[in-house]
């Protein structure tokens, strides 16, 4: 199969577009239709059905979630409703939309990309790669091999008095109208932490932010390899997609 769907679903918005896997690339323009506030899981997953509807697809469907999932079972929500705890996703998406569908961490799909086309291409040793958004998102790769569901984003620093991502997602930097220099010390701490904690080879900075990458990049100052993603915002839908077939 050369052309499957990917879904990202974010904070703010629900995105989707044809993958050309053989490239790794969109086959199709994105469409982007706004997360429904409350964001709850009957909402999301009827913004979910418009988008495949729109493509006219019923192939196997790849769909990225901020949250941590198991076996097709949601079991964190940090920047959606409360209400995706505990609920069946994989199951509930596969019945509204008639697609067979693969549902999992949006970070881990974002991953999953940027190892397979990007930054990440060819690369042995422990990977990691964060995706600074409304939210942060965390992927291990040992050797190729994915470490699922981390959520590294939520670890607590205790200068920062509460979860790492409310101190340094690419959402807090609009939000507080921090300078680059500001947010980029804050981004320094935390992976000076990360990097004392897991000694990565090769860190990977992405989402929508990192096309911005020469304006922060140089204040992490760690012992890893630090690069900026090369799939940026379309990893989420790319890793999407190639997920519903591997
Ligand atoms: C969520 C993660 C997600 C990340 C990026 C975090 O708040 O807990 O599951 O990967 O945001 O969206």
């Amino acid at each position: 199969m050369k052309h499957v769907l990917g879904i990202d679903i974010g904070g703010s918005g629900i995105k989707g577009a044809m993958v050309d896997l053989k490239k790794g690339q969109f086959a199709t323009d994105r469409l982007r239709i706004e997360t429904p506030q409350p964001a709850t899981p009957k909402a999301v997953i009827k913004t979910v059905k418009k988008i495949v509807e729109h493509f006219d697809y019923s192939g196997p469907l790849g769909v990225g979630i901020p949250s941590v999932v198991q076996n097709g079972i949601v079991k964190s929500a940090a920047n959606i409703d409360k209400g995706w705890i505990g609920y069946p996703g994989q199951k509930e998406l596969a019945k509204s939309t008639g697609c067979d569908v693969t549902l999992l961490n949006d970070a881990d799909v974002a991953g999953v990309a940027e190892m397979k086309y990007g930054a990440g291409k060819d690369r042995n040793g422990a990977v990691m790669i964060f995706t600074l958004g409304t939210g942060v998102g965390s992927v291990m790769f040992i050797d190729g091999k994915l470490i699922p569901n981390l959520e590294l984003g939520h670890m607590y620093l205790q200068y920062m008095k509460h979860d790492a991502e409310d101190h340094m997602a690419s959402r807090i930097r609009d939000e507080e109208g921090l300078s680059w220099k500001e947010w980029g010390a804050r981004l320094n701490t935390y992976f000076q932490h990360i990097d004392a904690l897991f000694s990565p080879d090769l860190i990977i900075i992405g989402g929508g932010v990192s096309k911005k990458h020469e304006k922060f990049l140089h204040h992490i100052d760690v012992n890893a390899e630090v690069v900026p993603a090369q799939l940026r915002n379309e990893a989420g839908i790319v890793g999407a997609a190639v997920s519903a077939v591997s």
